[in-house]
């Protein structure tokens, strides 16, 4: 079995797919092991439950950095190669990444995203599903590339929009699917070959 793929978790939030990501990877079968869990805010909820589970973690808040987004993603870029890691997953992430970063990592970085893409990219997804009157809806694991939501497409998972639906209940259904399907889509990609992190090292 090929060494498991250093794997770091971008959250800004509660983290419960990296929650989910970690509770995969204790398996002793799964092909990647969560050994960094970063921030962009030190209050997100996410990094106490990381450290619980004993993984390192790291906050770097983007507000000190003024509007310099490179300045905080070189940080970023920094604190994940220190820690050695090959193959990045944002989870609840909520930056908008500059072409430096998905540069860098192309083919090497994950994001989840809670709707049908190309179907609802951006925010409040579930709102405007509920408000476009769809009968389904669902999650995306996809590569990250330059523009939002857009890249290739990994795996996705469908649930059904039901009568009497809110955004909060159509959100837990999804999240179950997410809590899902995250980890697959890892696994499938920690098992292949990966291509070269981009950029001077
Ligand atoms: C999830 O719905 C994910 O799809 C989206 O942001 C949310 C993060 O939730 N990108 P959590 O922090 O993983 O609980």
């Amino acid at each position: 079995m090929q060494p498991k793929r250093r794997t770091a978790i971008l959250i800004s939030g509660r983290g419960s797919n990296m929650e989910a990501l970690v509770a995969a990877a204790a398996a002793a079968d799964y092909p990647a092991e969560i050994v960094l869990v970063l921030s962009n805010r030190p209050d997100a909820g996410g990094l106490a439950t990381a450290a619980a589970h004993g993984i390192a973690t790291r906050a770097i808040d983007h507000r000190p950095f003024g509007g310099d987004r490179a300045a905080h993603e070189a940080a970023v870029d920094a604190a994940l190669r220190a820690a050695g890691v090959e193959i990045v997953c944002l989870a609840g992430y909520l930056r908008l990444l500059s072409p430096f970063l998905v540069g860098r990592w192309a083919g090497r970085m994950l994001n989840i995203h809670p709707s049908l893409l190309p179907a609802y990219k951006g925010l409040h997804t579930h709102e405007r599903v509920l408000a476009a009157g769809e009968t389904r809806h669902g999650c995306t694991v996809h590569l990250v590339n330059e523009d939002l939501d857009s890249g290739p497409i990994l795996a996705q998972a469908e649930v059904p929009v039901l009568p009497g639906d809110t955004p909060e209940t159509l959100a837990a259904r999804v999240l179950t699917e997410e809590h899902r399907l995250y980890p697959e889509a890892l696994r499938e990609v920690a098992s292949g070959p990966l291509p070269r992190v981009g950029g001077p090292v």
